[in-house]
């Protein structure tokens, strides 16, 4: 019989440390199975950081703010110049304003789930989905998980609709100005894990529309967006902009949820949420961002200056190009 006093703490340095499947430091295989850059790719990280960190300090010797709580929101410049790269790279205009800064997708998930959804609320997700995020949506216990049918095509949004329309008809919500929501569909709209289904056009305008009418949230997981090997040049538009296009409404039903984890590295723990401007206010007076001064503050520091020296531009162009040179391989390979 297992002893409940005893703790296990092996000696492991990451994650995937003595994981058979997901260990990307086996020399002799190309794992693709977990989400992350491998070793050679991480060590691309090593001269970025050296160069940012100086170049930030530097900044930092009038009044080090850099070491100071944070704005709730996230470092100002850092939103700056994220939005400015995520406008170039989505090919769509993203605004400074509708930026937070999180600790990555978990945590902005997290965040969004304890901020702004009512606590015995809905959860739905896709009856396939990314595993961990199903483990972490199970933490809610207050909150039911309802599954919705999924196609070739990604979420049958017809079905989905029948089912969102029974939960909600089952239960009585109290939503207020601060917890609008009674509802969320975690979703992955683009290159989905574990499926790689993109969802097309239409069913995005239909999901859109069935959130504003049902009036639930779409949490849009949109950490692979920006790794697309496609032709076009850029990705396909994210479900965030389709909520602030259609039908010439500003939008409010869709949070695009995102990382800088597949795009540098998870160990700096930095992501970002988009989220319509009905929404931000209540993100920016949350009790949990005013007392820790936001997140990951000094650590977006150091990323603003990446962005402002080209350095991830050049980091994301070297893994687009290699995990689509080691996907076009293991093809060849099977
Ligand atoms: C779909 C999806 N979302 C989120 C994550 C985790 O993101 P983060 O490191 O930003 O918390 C992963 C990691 O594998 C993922 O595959």
């Amino acid at each position: 019989m297992a002893d409940a006093h005893r703790i296990e703490d092996p000696h492991l340095y990451h994650l995937f440390d003595g994981e058979p499947v997901l260990n990307v430091y086996k020399s002799d295989v190309t794992n693709l199975s977990a989400g992350t850059p491998g070793p050679d790719l991480l060590k691309q990280c090593i001269e970025m950081f050296k160069h940012a960190t100086e170049h930030r300090m530097k900044k930092e010797e009038e009044h080090a703010y850099l070491f100071q709580y944070g704005i709730t929101s996230g470092l100002w410049e850092f939103r700056e110049e994220l939005a400015k790269f995520l406008s170039a790279k989505y090919g769509d205009k993203v605004h400074r304003q509708n930026l937070i800064l999180t600790c990555g997708a978990t945590h902005g998930l997290q965040m969004i789930l304890t901020t702004i959804v009512q606590p015995n609320g809905v959860i739905f997700v896709e009856e396939a989905s990314y595993m961990i995020a199903l483990d972490a949506l199970k933490q809610f216990s207050g909150m039911k998980m309802v599954t919705v049918p999924i196609d070739s095509e990604g979420v049958d949004i017809a079905a989905m609709e029948n089912i969102v329309r029974e939960e909600k008809s089952k239960g009585s919500w109290n939503v207020t100005e601060e917890k609008p929501f009674w509802a969320v569909f975690y979703t992955i709209p683009i290159f989905h894990n574990p499926t790689g289904i993109t969802l097309p056009k239409k069913r995005c305008e239909a999901l859109v529309r069935a959130a504003r009418s049902l009036d639930f949230l779409v949490v849009c997981d949109d950490v692979y967006v920006l790794l697309h090997y496609g032709n076009a040049v850029h990705p396909p538009k994210r479900l965030f902009a389709y909520d602030a296009t259609l039908e010439g409404y500003a939008g409010g039903h869709v949070i695009s949820n995102c990382s800088f984890s597949k795009i540098m590295a998870p160990g700096v723990r930095v992501g970002w949420l988009e989220a319509p401007a009905r929404l931000i206010n209540t993100f920016r007076a949350s009790g949990y961002l005013r007392s820790g001064g936001g997140v990951n503050q000094y650590m977006a520091g150091l990323i603003t200056s990446l962005l402002e020296l080209g350095l991830e531009e050049r980091l994301l162009d070297i893994l687009v190009k290699t995990f689509k040179f080691l996907q076009a391989n293991s093809r060849k390979a099977h």
